[in-house]
């Protein structure tokens, strides 16, 4: 299903500033009056000046299309988790709207229903393991969609199937026993034994030893070929240009840009200036080309440049050995017509 981003501002002040008021409305409930039981009066928040006003995101718009892979990027602080978390209705915009299946997620009847098809999974979500077995864990959400036990069972091994752990081996160990990856991956079958045709990713690969990581990023490239649309919050530019359809850039929770990886990378100054950085590879091939050498204006992988460079080394041999050649037909010639001019 497309979600749509229209126009999407939220501000922490104001959902502090509601909780606030109905604080204030309990306490004159119960009678109470601020600063009883020694209680501290509190400070009036920033939410009304606008100069002061603080948005975590601000006129935020994108569509995430049916397969798509978006990747989502910014330095730390810039929105990347409140924007994942508006994707299926946890927060809800203080301004504009977030449209999922043609419904508005503000409205909580919609946004539950939208739940099972798509799946968040936040950082570090094997925090969030609880059950003493990893099948309980995992077939928490099918049984709470109100499939029997055999169906959530049934549903729990295809799911950790898909997150390519041994499930007949792990299903009765409690989930603690676990590698971080393999907690991690536990994690992520909860969310893909609800089947979502959307899955929504906040920093996957962070804090996992290289082995995991690599694990884990190819697993959801592997989710997206089969069909899924992802959008995956990452650090890591590398991994973005490599999975990416197109990438958001979020800047102090505004869109700096939007594009392919093409597009995006081949800004890297304006990446430079907001604290962030082209992959690895474009920066090499930047470097090159302002020293002279001619390498087209694409998105490289290291794979891709060390291919441009070994067929421009293997042109430039074949032309010094072309050269001398030359020269020598050039001479033997001059000879001869200098002999026949004789
Ligand atoms: N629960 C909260 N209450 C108040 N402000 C918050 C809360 N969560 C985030 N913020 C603020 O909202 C802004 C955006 O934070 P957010 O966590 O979305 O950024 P991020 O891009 O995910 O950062 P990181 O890369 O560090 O994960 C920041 O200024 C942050 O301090
Ligand atoms: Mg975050």
């Amino acid at each position: 299903m497309p979600i749509v981003f229209d126009q999407v501002s939220y501000s922490y002040d104001e959902k502090r500033e509601k909780t606030r008021k109905r604080g204030i409305v309990a306490r004159l409930r119960s009678g109470k009056r601020s600063g009883d039981q020694g209680e501290e009066p509190r400070e009036q928040p920033a939410w009304g000046s606008t100069a002061q006003q603080e948005w975590a995101l601000r006129n935020v718009s994108f569509t995430l299309g049916d397969g798509e892979f978006l990747g989502l990027c910014g330095h730390t602080g810039s929105g990347k988790s409140t924007l994942i978390q508006h994707m299926n209705g946890l927060l809800t915009p203080t301004e504009g709207r977030v449209i999922a299946n043609g419904a508005d997620l503000s409205d909580k009847k919609a946004a539950q229903r939208c739940r099972a098809d798509i799946g968040v999974v936040f950082q570090y979500p094997e925090h969030q393991l609880f059950a003493e077995t990893v099948l309980a864990d995992v077939s928490f959400g099918p049984r709470n969609l109100g499939l029997s036990e055999e169906e959530a069972t049934e549903r729990s091994f295809e799911a950790l199937r898909a997150v390519e752990l041994d499930a007949d081996a792990v299903a009765d160990k409690s989930p603690f026993e676990l590698s971080g990856g393999q907690q991690r991956r536990v994690a992520l079958a909860g969310v893909i034994a609800m089947r979502p045709s959307v899955l929504v990713l906040d920093e996957p690969a962070a804090g996992l030893d290289p082995q995991a990581r690599d694990e884990m990023l190819n697993l959801v490239a592997r989710l997206h070929r089969e069909g899924m649309a992802i959008l995956m919050a990452s650090h890591n530019m590398d991994d973005l240009a490599r999975l990416s359809d197109r990438i958001l850039v979020l800047n102090q929770g505004s869109v700096f840009m939007l594009g392919t990886p093409d597009e995006v990378f081949s800004r890297g100054d304006e990446l430079r200036s907001i604290g962030l950085d082209a992959p690895f590879a474009q920066n090499v091939a930047e470097a090159l080309r302002t020293r002279g050498v001619a390498l087209d204006r694409e998105l490289y992988d290291i794979e891709g440049l060390a291919a441009a460079l070994a067929k421009r080394y293997r042109a430039r041999c074949h032309g010094q050995a072309a050269e001398p050649q030359a020269q020598m037909r050039a001479a033997d010639e001059g000879r001869s017509d200098g002999a026949t001019h004789a």
